[in-house]
């Protein structure tokens, strides 16, 4: 399962990429309004600290319009990846764009007809939200097995990649059922190393350490 960060902040970013946790990188307009940088600027840095896939979404909504930005974002380095809305004008510009050779995005998924859609439009990724379901009271993890049985189905090579993801659980169930990414805030990746009883067993190991004097260098 790869691990892509959902966030622009850039030290953020850094500090994970050096544990070696970063796969790729997901941003989006809000995401770029809290770094407060201009969206070229923090995606070209971004891109340049980063090895992987480095999703940055267009501001439009129309067609002719998402294209153009398309291919401007594209231009700021080659491990772009072009974010795009699941709306019909969306899909098209991502059936354009996929046809050109950029890699894809489809964003604000929230059913399967719609991840069904983007394989077709020949989408990258696919990025079902599960939070947001979540907030609505949809089971968000269900959308991602019904995707996975879909594409599993037909032989889709379009990638899930799980995203709107709140709960260190949302990891683990998405990696059992088989999404083949997630995105995730750093605090929530960061989160998965902790265990009350890993806290507790340390605590125990260092007093002894410190009572038996036990040393190594
Ligand atoms: O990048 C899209 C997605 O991960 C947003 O998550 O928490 O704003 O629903 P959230």
């Amino acid at each position: 399962m790869k691990f892509f960060v959902d966030t622009a902040d850039v030290p953020a970013i850094r500090e994970l990429n050096d544990l070696g946790f970063v796969d790729g990188v997901t941003t989006n307009p809000s995401l770029i309004k809290k770094s407060g940088r201009d969206i070229i600027e923090v995606t070209k840095e971004i891109c340049d600290l980063v090895d992987g896939p480095v999703s940055a979404e267009v501001t439009a909504t129309d067609y002719e319009t998402m294209v153009a930005e398309g291919r401007k974002l594209a231009e700021i380095a080659s491990n772009v990846v072009i974010k795009l809305p699941l709306t019909l004008d969306g899909l098209k510009a991502c059936k354009t764009l996929s046809n050109e050779g950029h890699k894809i995005n489809v964003t604000l998924c929230f059913s399967a007809n719609q991840a069904l859609l983007a394989a077709k439009a020949g989408a990258t990724y696919i990025s079902p939200f599960i939070g947001r379901l979540d907030d609505i009271n949809i089971d968000g993890l269900e959308l991602i097995e019904d995707i996975r049985t879909i594409y599993d189905n037909y032989g889709f090579e379009t990638e899930i990649l799980a995203a709107s993801i709140r709960t260190v659980n949302h990891i683990s169930d998405c990696a059992k059922i088989g999404a083949d990414v997630i995105t995730a805030p750093p605090a929530v990746i960061k989160a998965m190393a902790n265990h009350v009883l890993t806290d507790k067993g340390l605590a125990a190991f260092v007093a002894d350490i410190e009572a038996a004097g036990i040393k190594i260098l």
